[in-house]
């Protein structure tokens, strides 16, 4: 059984991969994780489970160790303390190709498209199809096109003209393709780091989109994002870091989006924000929510006025 099998739409064989490793189909596990570097201890006590076919969203203000997480899960640095599994096994990557290898892919959200080469060339970037062997091996371009075409399309992402250069794509465009290529060259795992956070509401819808059909296609997606609403459209699993610790881990059923919102909000540091703001010449406070506001259940018309 291979990770790095290139056939395309085989979610079926992804899942049968993991079967076999982990007793509880999780593919990636950190358990008490940690990374400190130097003495600045960034990430602490981080327990966080990755499965097929599930979204595992990570949220967290600015600095609140989210990029270290994955910086550790996609093999960029190690853990240095607690354990980091994947299939039920311990490890410690020293690359990113290793993690590649065991089918950990990311998707950063400065993507390393080379924005003049056509899209059906970006797809291919580092990993191009040849034919023929020897001095007379060469790009395999009428292949890499047509696959290129039927992967994007696979995922429900339609192009006018695949001979475009990738860089006149929108934003959202570009991450979609970043997602096909990583499930057609065999993900198993997905990690998004922010890929909604430069986007407007369409295209951020597109990207949800898509981190859904890799889902459905059996990946198990890390969805790393600051939008509780992006992370509740799409998310099974929620974890939300604070200060490099994890303040909040619940699966869907136990949380909802307003307990979410105000966790990533945080009560106090909005009331303390909003005194901020009042010093502000030109800034309604009024108009801002209320802590209560953000925990109180939503009350139905009519109801609780007095
Ligand atoms: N290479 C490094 N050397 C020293 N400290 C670091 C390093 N990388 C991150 N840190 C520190 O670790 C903490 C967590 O940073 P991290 O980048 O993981 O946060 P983040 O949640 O991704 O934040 P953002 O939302 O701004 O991307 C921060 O206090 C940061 O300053
Ligand atoms: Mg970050």
């Amino acid at each position: 059984m291979t990770s790095s099998n290139h056939s395309g739409a085989h979610g079926a064989v992804i899942a049968d991969t993991v079967a076999e490793g982990a007793d509880d189909g999780a593919i990636v596990e950190l358990r008490g994780a940690g990374k400190s570097y130097g003495n600045i201890r960034a990430l602490h006590g981080v327990s966080l489970t990755v499965r097929p076919g599930r979204v595992t969203c990570v949220l967290g203000d600015n600095g609140a160790g989210k990029s270290t997480l994955i910086k550790i899960v996609s093999g960029l640095h190690q853990h240095t303390e607690g354990e980091f599994l994947v299939d039920g096994l311990p490890v410690r990557f020293s690359t990113p190709r290793e993690a590649l290898d065991k089918g950990i892919a990311t998707v950063y959200q400065d993507l390393a498209t080379v924005p003049l080469m056509p899209v059906w060339r970006n797809f291919f970037l580092g990993s191009e199809m040849t034919k023929g062997s020897g001095p007379l091996r060469r790009l395999d371009i009428g292949r890499m096109k047509k696959t290129a075409d039927e992967e994007l399309r696979n995922m429900g992402i339609v192009l006018d003209d695949l001979e475009q250069p990738i860089g006149t794509l929108s934003g959202g465009q570009r991450q979609c393709v970043a997602i096909a290529r990583a499930v057609y060259f065999g993900a198993r795992v997905l990690i998004l780091d922010e890929p909604t956070a430069a986007l407007g509401v369409k295209q951020s819808g597109v990207v949800l989109k898509y981190i859904a059909a890799a889902r459905d296609r059996g990946l198990g997606v890390i969805f790393i994002t600051h939008n509780p609403h992006h992370a509740y459209m799409v998310g099974d699993h929620f974890s939300v870091l604070r200060l490099g610790t994890m303040e909040l881990t619940a699966s869907r059923d136990r949380v909802s989006l307003e307990e979410l919102t105000n966790h990533m909000a945080g009560g106090a540091e909005l009331a303390a924000l909003k005194h901020e703001l009042s010093q502000v010449r030109g800034v309604d406070v009024d108009l801002l929510p209320e802590e209560k506001d953000l925990t109180a259940p939503v009350a139905a018309p009519g109801e609780g006025k007095s």
